[in-house]
């Protein structure tokens, strides 16, 4: 059976404590769960749980103790997860093997959820560009742009649209979005995935402002960068932390002008390095 010990408190620095590079907008979600607080039943819902940063959320929140619902689009890799999480946390979990690129899977993911009290969700599922690239030059254009809307964009609103309703009956909950830095500012080269986190970021501020008064709590975290598979960094770093330890980052603080430069030179060098090796074979 789900079930939960009521501790976790998810902070800025938990459950992700050491992490670096990191912005969130929110408010604290300390006061979500307490050990006093007696909620019968709160799962949490992790989407893209496979790998990354939304691992790292799974085995963190399992390691406290919390029942979790992974979802992804491999069950092979669902089932890895989530073996790995009962042998090591004692914790069990539940898996939906969902493609997001795919816009009639919600109904599928609204009957796994039944009869759960899905206290927090955490809309992570994403993806980015292969390599940065100018807008028409993007492979296969057109499939990319509506695979990136569906997985950044439309899952994070079917997602929230299917918890929320019984979170505001119970008047408690919270929905973490995971944006990105990239959605502060514009960065070229990786216009449409930047773009896409912004749409995330003003979502969840809206949402938030909305839904305040009804006792939820809507984050919405902007990392920078994290040596996952999506960024495609290798080796973890103290500004390129792993998924484990990424964090606060002082992006809020630079000049948008020079950010936007700086960002536009690392896409081009980018860029040029995976033209170069695509032209070697
Ligand atoms: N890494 C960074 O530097 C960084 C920075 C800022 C923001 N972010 C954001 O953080 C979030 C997680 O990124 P990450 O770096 O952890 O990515 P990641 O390592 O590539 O992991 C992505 C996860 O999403 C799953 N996924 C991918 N496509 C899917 C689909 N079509 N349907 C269902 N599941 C799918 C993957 O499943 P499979 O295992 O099957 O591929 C994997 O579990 C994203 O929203 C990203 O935009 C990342």
């Amino acid at each position: 059976m789900f079930h939960n010990r009521m501790k976790l408190a998810i902070k800025p620095n938990n459950p992700m404590r050491t992490q670096s590079s990191s912005i969130i907008r929110a408010p604290s979600l300390s006061n979500l769960h307490s050990e006093k607080t007696a909620v019968p039943k709160i799962d949490f819902v992790v989407t893209g749980a496979t790998d990354g940063i939304g691992k790292a959320y799974a085995e963190e929140l399992a390691r406290r103790g919390f029942a979790i619902v992974l979802i992804s689009r491999s069950q092979e890799k669902l089932d890895d997860v989530s073996k790995a999480i009962a042998s090591k946390c004692g914790v069990e979990t539940k898996t939906i093997a969902a493609d997001f690129s795919a816009v009639d899977i919600y109904s599928r993911i609204e009957d796994g959820l039944a009869g759960l009290e899905i206290g927090i969700l955490v809309n992570n599922v994403g993806i980015s560009y292969s390599y940065p690239e100018f807008f028409l030059n993007v492979p296969d254009l057109e499939t990319f742009i509506d695979t990136m809307v569906n997985i950044n964009i439309t899952s994070v609103c079917h997602m929230t649209r299917l918890v929320l309703p019984r979170m505001v009956e119970r008047k408690k909950g919270a929905i973490l979005n995971i944006s990105s830095a990239s959605g502060m500012y514009p960065f070229p080269l990786l216009t449409v995935y930047s773009a896409s986190k912004a749409f995330v970021d003003f979502f969840s501020r809206g949402l938030q402002a909305e839904y305040k008064s009804k006792g939820i709590i809507i984050q919405s975290v902007l990392p920078f960068f994290v040596a996952t598979k999506l960024s495609k960094i290798r080796r973890a770093t103290l500004d390129k932390p792993s998924p484990e330890r990424y964090g606060w980052v002082t992006t809020a603080l630079l000049p948008a002008k020079i950010l936007n430069s700086h960002v536009m030179g690392m896409g081009l060098s980018q860029r040029a390095r995976y033209l170069k090796k695509q032209k070697q074979g």
